[in-house]
């Protein structure tokens, strides 16, 4: 009996996707429970590379179940694409996948206001990806949503859709000015999705409880990351869901009591995607030579990731806030080559030096970087194994982020293959019990 969760500890993208893959061979269950296909969770397997969006992370491993929890958002068509492609690839998707009826859908509607709310927000957008995330949730919460479960009810979901496009065509047409895209027809497209996924369709946190009941090991897969999270990110440039250790509860129906241990994983810098605060960003050249390193351009919509150094003061409030039990470090590989390795500690607003992560969007517009500068390392890490055989200054910047996050580096990642991970100093030989 045990339960374990791995979030992103910085603004997504840390690597979630290869530590969910790796972590999965000792998991019975995987379940995402926040996001939806704005995710994009990269797994390398020998020459091969999958990015997951929708589907949980365990997918590639036989005899796994992976549960799209109810806290997620799912467009039915394109899980269908998702789902479509891996069995393309020889991976049996119907034996490993199930949906909890409970999670919400993004019907085409949904992205086109997506759109529309951006171009309206002008100067202010938050750089959304465009999957209409925003817009799902926001009906869930006016309760104007429609479920998965609902789509299995032909008459019941024509009439919730009737009444949804009756509002949703009246604010595309009289506030922003558009012609409406959709009509009713939208029920057959939606209707012949749901055909394909009934089988599927399972009461999420039931079966979760059973697991737990019957002695299985639960995975849970954060998708985004801790500073995207709807409460705790920097509003309001953030998702619309609970990226955090408490969405789990909420996103899946598995007691919050319940869990047993929980995990971050963070990059050993900093990048993020969108618009919004980023207080250790590098411009201009340097951030263009971290980028081309890490080769971190977005995987779900290929945008350029920005790019700054480690951030301490995000990843301790991140860290204190989701009660970790140890860190997941990636990317240290990327950072060799440059001479000096800085990393944030504080921020300095005027004369005040902030070792907080302020709350108040004004003063996260206008603060600076304190940093403390470390020694860098020539060397190419990528075939290390061990601790003990990496650079003594990589070594070093390896301890000051543990004693910076106050928590264990459990794994240290120098690569994006599956066995380009090994254990922190730190680091315990079960993260499971
Ligand atoms: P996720 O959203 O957290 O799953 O992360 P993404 O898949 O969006 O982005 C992480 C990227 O880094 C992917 O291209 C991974 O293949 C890659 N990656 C993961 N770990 C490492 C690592 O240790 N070193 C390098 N160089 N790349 C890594
Ligand atoms: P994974 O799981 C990085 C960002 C978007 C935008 C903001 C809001 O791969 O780490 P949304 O479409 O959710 O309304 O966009 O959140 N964003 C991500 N950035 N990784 C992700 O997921 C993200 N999911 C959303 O770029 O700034
Ligand atoms: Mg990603």
């Amino acid at each position: 009996m045990s339960s374990t969760a791995v979030i992103g500890l910085q603004w997504g993208d840390e690597g979630k996707g290869k530590v969910i893959d790796g972590l999965a061979s000792d998991a019975d269950v995987v379940a995402r429970y926040a996001g939806g296909n704005n995710a994009g969770h990269t797994v390398i397997v020998g020459e091969e590379k999958y990015v997951l969006h929708l589907i949980p992370g365990g997918i590639l491993h036989e005899g796994k179940i992976n549960l799209i929890g109810r806290g997620v958002v799912v467009n039915p068509a394109a899980l269908l694409e998702e789902m479509d492609g891996l069995v393309a690839r020889g991976v049996p998707i119907e034996e490993r996948l199930r949906i909890d009826g409970r999670a919400h859908v993004i019907l085409p509607y949904h992205q086109q206001l997506d759109g529309l709310a951006e171009v309206w927000r002008g100067e202010g957008r938050i750089g959304t990806t465009g999957r209409g995330i925003g817009p799902a949730y926001a009906d869930k919460v006016a309760r104007t949503g429609i479920r998965v479960a609902d789509l299995l009810d032909p008459d019941y979901f024509r009439r919730r859709l009737h009444a949804a496009l009756a509002e949703k065509n009246a604010m595309i047409e009289r506030v922003y000015g558009q012609k409406p895209e959709f009509d009713e027809s939208l029920a057959d497209q939606a209707l012949e999705c749901a055909e394909r996924l009934r089988g599927l369709v399972v009461d999420g946190g039931a079966l979760l409880r059973q697991a737990e009941a019957d002695g299985k090991r639960i995975l849970f897969e954060g998708a985004q990351g801790a500073m995207l999270d709807l409460d705790a990110g920097t509003y309001p440039f953030v998702t619309s869901s609970w990226t955090g250790v408490a969405g789990i509860a909420g996103g899946t129906g598995f007691p919050a009591r319940s869990l047993n241990r929980a995990y971050a994983v963070t990059k050993a810098y900093t990048t993020r995607v969108g618009e919004g605060p980023f207080p250790s960003e590098l411009h201009g050249e340097m951030g263009e030579r971290l980028r081309a390193a890490g080769n971190e351009y977005g995987a779900t919509t290929g945008r350029p990731r920005r790019c700054g150094w480690f951030d301490a003061v995000v990843a301790r409030y991140a860290s204190a806030l989701n009660g970790l039990d140890g860190i997941f470090l990636t990317n240290l590989d990327v950072l060799s080559g440059f001479e000096e390795v800085p990393v944030t500690v504080g921020y300095r607003d005027g004369d005040q030096v902030l070792t907080e992560f302020p709350a108040d969007g004004a003063v996260l517009e206008r603060l600076e970087p304190v940093q403390e500068v470390l020694p860098g390392w020539q060397e190419d890490i990528t075939a290390v194994r061990r601790f003990e055989d990496l650079p003594e200054t990589c070594q070093n910047y390896v301890r000051f982020l543990e004693q910076q996050m106050g928590a264990p580096i459990e794994r240290i990642s120098v690569g994006p293959g599956r066995d380009q991970i090994f254990r922190g100093e730190n680091g315990r030989d079960c993260l499971w019990t």
